[in-house]
């Protein structure tokens, strides 16, 4: 089963890398190919290139419009950060208090409502949350500079998780507490959403101040402990990044490019869709649970997801895993000499995240892992809650995209909110 799972990988992440840099370099493909053997590249081109997308009206929605769909009502706005980036919030106003959810990796605000009214920001909505949604630079909705251009400058893609947490967590809650005269909000984020809080806790410590709770679904801090072919991913980073950095690859994911039309295709199919990109690549990543997700639903997560982001961040998670800490970017030695006065990247210090946190973790997650969360949880000093979710298969992306997250997860989330928000 191993080569078969493999190939259907490299289908997702590497014939991608492929697109990006002009479809065919020789080098970078025959080095993959050494890596993996059995795959022809040009077959599987050739399988899915004459074919259509089938996205579902769900999948070719915005935010706002989805909001709508399912009885609210939506407003956007711009926020522009320290650094000058220009960032969309969305906002379904209700009477209640605020409630600002944070997207994880390669992914958008989408992620929290294209489950339609079972999805978590209709649920608060219905409930009367006066809910808001970030969307963390580079995604489709935050795109913008006051100066560079994300299309010509390469600059503008100079970020990861640092800068997510640093400069567009903090404004994004100010923004908030500035529209809602409050002194308070909380904070809900999924995967890397919870890294980047904890990037922002532990560097702007004053902002745990303004954070009634803080729920963190899929906690994302350590990843020593991931499992699946993601483990096997993130040990080819190295030669990968340095390849796509030969190549000025910088982000990925842009809509329309070739390698999201190429993913929009090959995931859309009524036949053999689900079984590559759901069995073949976000379960190995996610962990599998097939019962949460059914094959109808990869009509409407391959129009958001993958969302465009940049190479350094997904490279400094990769980082994470394989030095076994939580700490900034590593430059190698002599930069980092430069840019942070130590051969090592300095960590993130989660004794001063002291915002009331709750960690909602899956058994079957591949990423945010029972260990790694425990190890997060022992540095934590204000976990207020600490559940690993009853069912068995719950995983990465269940949080956000489960079929039956009414009954596996809003009971507990909803406990907290009403306790602490
Ligand atoms: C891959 O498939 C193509 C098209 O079927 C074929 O022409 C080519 O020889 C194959 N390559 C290898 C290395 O098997
Ligand atoms: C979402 O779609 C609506 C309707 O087409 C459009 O007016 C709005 O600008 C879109 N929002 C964003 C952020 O793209
Ligand atoms: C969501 O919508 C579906 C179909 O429109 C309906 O069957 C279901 O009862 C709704 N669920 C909730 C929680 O509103």
């Amino acid at each position: 089963m191993l080569p078969l799972v493999k190939e259907k990988l490299i289908v997702i992440f590497v014939l991608p890398i492929l697109c990006e840099s002009s479809l065919v370099d020789p080098i970078l493909s025959s080095a993959i190919e050494n890596v993996i053997p059995n795959i022809n590249i040009t077959e599987i081109i050739n399988k899915y290139s004459p074919l259509q997308s089938h996205l579902s009206e769900d999948g070719k929605l915005n935010f706002s419009e989805l909001a709508v769909k399912y009885g609210q009502k939506c407003e956007e706005y711009s926020v522009t950060t320290e650094d000058k980036y220009i960032l969309t919030i969305f906002h379904i106003p209700g009477k209640g208090r605020p409630v600002l959810l944070m997207h994880g990796l390669i992914d958008s605000s989408d992620t929290f409502i294209i489950r339609g009214n079972i999805s978590l920001a209709i649920t608060l909505a219905d409930a009367g949350y006066d809910v808001w949604a970030a969307n963390f630079r580079g995604n489709r909705y935050s795109l913008g500079h006051e100066t560079l251009d994300c299309e010509k400058d390469k600059e503008y893609w100079d970020f990861s998780l640092y800068e997510f947490g640093y400069y567009d967590s903090s404004v994004c809650i100010d923004f908030v507490l500035q529209q809602t005269d409050k002194k308070k909000l909380t904070v809900i984020g999924h995967s890397q959403g919870t890294t980047n809080f904890f990037v922002l806790g532990s560097r702007r410590p004053e902002y745990n101040d303004k954070i009634n709770v803080f729920i963190a679904l899929a906690p994302v801090a350590y990843l020593s402990h991931m499992r699946g072919l993601i483990e096997v991913a993130v040990k080819l980073a190295p030669p990968i990044y340095s390849a796509l950095t030969s190549l000025g690859v910088v982000d990925v994911f842009k809509e329309n490019s070739a390698l999201k039309d190429f993913i929009e295709v090959a995931c859309t199919q009524d036949v053999g869709s689900y079984e590559l990109c759901f069995d073949g690549a976000i379960f190995p990543g996610a962990g599998f649970d097939s019962e949460e997700t059914e094959p109808q639903f990869s009509h409407v997560v391959f129009g958001h997801y993958p969302a465009r982001s940049s190479i350094k961040n997904i490279y400094h998670l990769s980082q994470i895993a394989n030095r076994n800490k939580f700490a900034d970017y590593d430059y190698g030695t002599i930069k980092n000499l430069e840019v942070y006065g130590a051969t090592d990247p300095p960590e993130f210090d989660l004794g001063k995240v002291k915002a009331k946190t709750a960690l909602f973790v899956g058994e079957n997650d591949f990423l945010g892992t029972v260990e790694d969360v425990d190890t997060l949880k022992s540095q934590l000093p204000n976990v207020v809650k600490y559940q690993i979710l009853p069912r068995k298969e719950f995983n990465h992306m269940d949080f956000v995209w489960g079929k039956h997250m009414p009954e596996t997860l809003y009971p507990y989330v909803f406990e907290v909110l009403d306790k602490y928000s």
